[in-house]
């Protein structure tokens, strides 16, 4: 009743931004994302009978509070898929993260999709990929993507139910080596949730629709670049769709933005090393940090580039990561 699993970390090159359905995170658009070596989430679920309740240890600390919450209520739907006679089995859950919070990125991505994998594996629950990734979306939206490895797209799906919502792979980890430097700046700043972002941008913001409807353009040209291996083609979209995104928050009511001024000083310093023939593209999530696209040969260039920013107060490399392992 045993198992540990270990998921990657995604980049949204596509973002998802608005759910159609908030309990069962139902997205309104598909998004396409690379998942990353360098950010992941190794997690051992043990189902024991003598326990009382559910555990949960992140990096070795006891988790309490709405983490704790949003984990047991993801175990309860684990649970439920296994027919059960003899009472609620509870489980000792433990993760290390080497996801630095302060890289911006949303450790819920590798947290959840590793949760799924090791609580469906402990309790004995055979699962097709998609099976996994359609559980995985129900901890965490984003997180479904990080089943795969290299490229993948979470198809939004239909169906009410959900039932046809989850993510497919596109090309594996090692198609293409593209690199994603993740830009940490000493940015603190009052933090609104992707979940109360998207929720306020969808009831209020009167460019949602539009960005809705620009996606399937976006995700047509994006995977035409990947199909090509064209560098250009997947940086402009990514970059593009990252802006038509963050836009859709100014119209919010009340309006809000998650850059700040260090935020943008990346984002001029990448069109500057465009401009300078260097290939370099940005894209930016819920959140004031930025991850820029970049290929092998020109690392140092945009390392060093980056790293002389002021406010910019660190530069993690990475790859393209591997999907879902078992240890
Ligand atoms: O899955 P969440 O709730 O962490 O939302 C992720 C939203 C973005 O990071 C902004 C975009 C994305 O597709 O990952």
């Amino acid at each position: 009743m045993k198992a540990t699993a270990r998921a990657h970390t995604n980049i949204a090159l596509i973002k998802y931004w608005g759910k159609r359905d908030e309990a069962l995170i139902l997205p309104t658009n598909n998004s396409l994302s690379l998942t990353l070596d360098g950010f992941y989430t190794t997690t051992t679920v043990e189902f024991r009978e003598a326990l009382t309740k559910d555990l949960f240890f992140l990096n070795e600390e006891p988790i309490t509070g709405d983490q704790y919450e949003r984990v047991t209520a993801f175990l309860d739907l684990i649970r439920s898929l296994k027919e059960n006679t003899y009472g609620t089995i509870y489980a000792e859950v433990r993760s290390i993260n080497k996801v630095p919070t302060a890289a911006g990125f949303a450790s819920s991505a590798s947290g959840f999709a590793a949760l799924a994998a090791a609580g469906t594996r402990a309790l004995g629950i055979d699962m097709s990929d998609a099976e996994l990734s359609r559980l995985t979306r129900q901890g965490s939206g984003s997180a479904c993507r990080s089943i795969f490895g290299g490229f993948a797209e979470w198809e939004k799906g239909e169906r009410a139910d959900g039932s046809d919502s989850y993510a497919v792979p596109i090309q594996p980890q090692d198609y293409w080596d593209i690199r994603v430097a993740a830009v940490v700046l000493n940015a603190t700043m009052k933090k609104v949730s992707s979940r109360a972002g998207m929720k306020r941008t969808v009831e209020t913001s009167p460019f949602f629709q539009s960005w809705v409807d620009s996606i399937p353009q976006d995700l047509e040209q994006i995977k035409t670049g990947i199909a090509n291996r064209d560098f250009n083609q997947v940086g402009r979209i990514a970059e593009a769709n990252c802006l038509k995104m963050h836009a859709t928050t100014l119209g919010a009511s009340p309006p809000f933005s998650y850059w700040h001024d260090t935020t943008m000083a990346v984002m001029d310093t990448i069109q500057q090393l465009r401009d300078n023939g260097v290939p370099a593209y940005f894209t930016i999530d819920a959140g004031p940090n930025v991850k820029v696209l970049y290929l092998p040969e020109h690392e140092k260039v945009v390392k060093e580039t980056l790293q002389t920013i002021p406010g910019v107060t660190d530069v993690i490399l990475s790859k393209p990561g591997r999907g879902i392992t078992y240890i």
